[in-house]
This record gives structure tokens, sequence and C-alpha cells, in this order.
């Protein structure tokens, strides 16, 4: 079974994009769903909030030096009391479709057994908010909390993880089942299975490999058999997903054959290894001779059935491309990324390249997979410094990114892909992990200190263009 790797020489100028110009919205079709995305630890607050347990990231964010400026989440955007009001700023951009999680241990405060009926209301309610809006909600089981109670059990490195959060998606499904129809299983999960457990930065900040190939097999067990416990529950016509964070790469010296051959390893880790097993084609192990022995070590004979799963649609979630070098890291297989700093490239607030292009060419690789099933763009944006001044925030560089990005989306689209939708990220500012507060991605603008919106200058071109008005001209 040899996977995919789509390569293509790099444009020579990548910004502003090779995209097709101008475009409009009924360029995409009828159906396409148009949304912007968040997640609850980095925007609900109310931590404690009516028998909520607590989770990981509460317990990390209370560490010192952890997060820039030792931040956390307690309040964040006070999403929790303000959900009316953001889905009504949703509402007025124009938005067809909001995505969100759910906290796990607002539902189940200690992760398994009595549930919180008054954590459950918080999400009926949400839900009936987003259909009284004509927003689709879609909602993600896992975006990075999991309860304080099941780390105490070991939480991800613990194989029992994977009946817990399968009864967990059973019990949202069954609770939400009827006014939700578009489920994702797992957020990104190398991110926070290696962030989490190989590189310490993200909750629940461990460094540890074993703790890492265990965590990394659970959550492919648990990606799938999520997806098994949904589609017990849920009614024929829903649409049960996941997401994956991906990058295109590219190696530092082009022709240079060690750099490319670190590339494609890299490539085995950042953007193949849940998606390979999702299909039954086991782990990419091919590329990764380390990792191959030390993976079977966590795995039990059925593991590669248990590992598949066929989801509806996968979410592509992706901020910009990496550049490899051939290096003697082991985490990367013998490979580093070179940072757009390093390279003299322009980049974000979060030094990540400006390079919208590389949503294209994920969603080329993606659908290359002969099985690969409908492809959203669950997440896309930029990190940017925002002045807000007499109500308006001028965000050009985030409203060039967007509007590149989505022009990436249709260049895809026309070449045949199956993708269909796109989800800013984000609705509104948030707390962004190990960065705090510093780096804004919002459509909407958030003052921290009295938690009012403004709507910035990319959150109107949405509007506009989501209107229908042609764009690029
Ligand atoms: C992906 C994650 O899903 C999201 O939580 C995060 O804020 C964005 N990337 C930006 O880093």
């Amino acid at each position: 079974h040899l996977p995919p790797r789509y390569a293509e020489p790099l444009p020579p100028a990548f910004y502003p994009p090779s995209a097709p110009q101008p475009f409009s919205r009924p360029d995409f079709g009828p159906d396409f769903s148009w949304g912007a995305s968040a997640a609850a630890y980095q925007t609900e607050g109310a931590w404690q909030h009516q028998g909520k347990g607590p989770s990981i990231w509460d317990d990390f964010t209370r560490r010192k030096g952890v997060i820039r400026r030792n931040e956390h989440g307690r309040v964040a955007t006070d999403f929790y009391h303000r959900y009316e009001t953001d889905l009504d700023l949703a509402r007025g951009l124009g938005l067809s479709d909001f995505r969100f999680s759910a906290a796990w241990s607002r539902v189940l405060p200690a992760g398994t057994g009595a549930v919180s009926r008054r954590g459950l209301d918080f999400y009926d309610r949400l839900v009936d908010a987003c259909l009284a809006r004509d927003l689709r909600p879609w909602l993600t089981l896992y975006h990075w909390d999991l309860p304080s109670a099941l780390q105490a059990r070991g939480g991800w490195a613990n194989r029992d993880v994977v009946g817990w959060f399968a009864d967990y998606a059973q019990l949202m499904g069954r609770c939400l089942g009827d006014r939700v129809a578009q489920w994702a299983v797992l957020n990104e999960p190398m991110v926070f299975v290696g962030a989490g457990h190989l590189l310490g930065i993200h909750a629940p900040g461990r460094r540890h490999l074993g703790a890492f190939l265990a965590a990394a097999h659970h959550a492919t067990l648990a990606q799938a058999e999520g997806g098994r416990a949904l589609r017990a529950v849920l009614p024929e016509a829903a649409q049960i997903g996941t997401t994956f964070s991906c990058s295109f790469l590219t190696p530092h010296r082009p022709g240079n054959s060690y750099d490319e051959a670190a590339t494609r390893r890299a490539d085995a880790v950042l953007n193949r290894f849940f998606v390979e097993p999702a299909l039954g084609l086991g782990y990419p192990v091919a590329e990764l001779p380390a990792l191959r022995w030390l993976l079977e070590r966590y795995q039990k004979p059925g593991d590669e059935q248990r590992m598949a799963f066929a989801f509806d649609f996968w979410g592509v979630q992706n901020y910009t491309r990496e550049v490899v070098k051939f290096s003697p890291w082991l985490p990367l297989q013998w490979a580093a990324l070179v940072s757009a700093k390093q390279r003299g490239v322009p980049h974000t607030d979060m030094g990540w390249e400006v390079y919208p292009e590389s949503v294209y060419h994920m969603l080329k690789q993606f659908s290359a997979y002969p099985n690969a099933p409908k492809l959203l763009v669950t997440e896309s944006g930029s990190a940017f410094p925002d002045v807000a001044t007499g109500g308006r925030v001028h965000d050009e560089a985030r409203r060039a990114y967007l509007q590149a990005a989505i022009g990436q989306v249709l260049r895809a689209q026309r070449e045949g892909v199956n993708v269909g939708g796109y989800f800013a990220w984000s609705l509104t500012d948030n707390f962004e992990w190990a960065e705090g507060y510093g780096p804004r991605f919002g459509l909407i603008h958030v003052d921290y200190e009295t938690q009012e919106r403004i709507v910035k200058d990319s959150g109107r071109w949405y509007r506009d263009f989501l209107s229908g008005a042609p764009v690029g001209a």
C-alpha cells in the first residue's frame, strides 16, 4: 500500500497566491459550508461553574512559567455566558456553520461515571442557540481538555482512555444527536499527543518517549472507536469526521537527498501518522524505521483493524508550510524544521511563515488517497497584532491571508478535490494555549478587560464575501 506523497516544485512567487481571481461565494457551490471554529478551553471560561470538573488545561496553566505571562483560560472570552452574543455576531457575518468543542469534564466531571446535568444543559442550549440562528452546529468531542480525573489514571498513556472516550462520545451522541448532525471526534491528535507528551509544552506537560508513543497509539484507537461509538447512536444522516493538523513540507535544500529524505520522514510524522491508520493502512512505518518497533510495544493483535474507521469527512487544519532539513533530532525522525525567522521570510505572530498556498497542497495530498472521504478545511487562519481604534480593527494582513487561503481552496476544488467547507480560525480572539492571549486569530476582536467585541476588517471582508461580493478583482 504505497501512500501518496503529493509533490510539486515550489511556486516562485507564493504571496499573493496563484489562485483563481476574482472569485465569489457561488463559485464554491450551493452546499459549501462557510463557518468559523472555536474550542471550549480557549473561549468558555467558567472553569469551575456549575459542577464542571477540572481538566488538564486547568492544571497545566496553574504551573508557573509554562504559559506566556502565566495566563490561563479561567475566564477566557467568557463564551459560557456570552455565547448568544457571539452567535449573533457569527450570524451577522453570514456564516452558515459554527464549529465548537465540548469540555469533557463539564459533562462528566470525573471523566467517567456521573453525568452533570447542568454541564450537558450548556451544550443543549448552545446547540439550540445555533439552530435558532440558522447556524449548523459542528461539535468536536475532544479539543485537548482531558478531565484531570482521567489524567490521574494515566490519561492518554493508559489504554483504558479508549473506552472512557467512547463512552463519553456515546453520551454526547445520545443527548445531542437529534439536533447536531456534524461531529468531529478528535482535534489535531498529533498536536495534543506530541506537544503534550513529548515536547512538554502543552498539557499534561510530559516529556517522555514512552508516554508519547502510548498516547499516540491510544489516540489512534480512540479516533476510530469514537467514530464507531457515534455511529452506533446517531441517525444515519449524521456526518462523522475527525480533524488533522497538517503542513505542506518542502526540503530546505531542494535536490539535497538528505533534506528530501528528512522531509519524507517529517511528512510521515506530521501529516500521515493519524490519517493512514484510519484508512486501514496502519502507521507509515516504512518511513519511520525507528518508530516501528517502539510502536509495536503498545499494539495488540487486532489493533490494525480497530484503528480503521470510514469517516464521512476529514477536517484539514492548516496554518503554514514547514521547511525541513536533515538533523540528528529524534522526535521528527532525524529531521528539523527551519523556522520562518531563520529563513527571513514573512511570518505571523506565531512565527509561522505566511504561506496560504499550503492549504491547497494539503487538500491535494489528502485527496490523493484512494479512499479519502470528503474534506473540509475545519481550521485556517493567521495571528497578527491588532490595534483597535475608534471601534475598528484594520487587520489588512489577516484579511489578505483569509482571501488568499480561500482562493487556494477554490484552486483545489477546481482541480477536482472534494472539499465541502471552510472554517476560519477563529470566530473571536481567544486563549492561544502556551502563547496565552498574545496571538490574535479572531475575525472578531476581544478586549479582555471589558469583554467588548469588535468585528475586525477581516470579519467585515468575510461578511461581504459571504453575501456574494466578488473578491480579488
Ligand atoms: C489549531 C488548534 O486546533 C487551535 O486550538 C489553535 O488555536 C490553532 N491551531 C492556532 O494555533
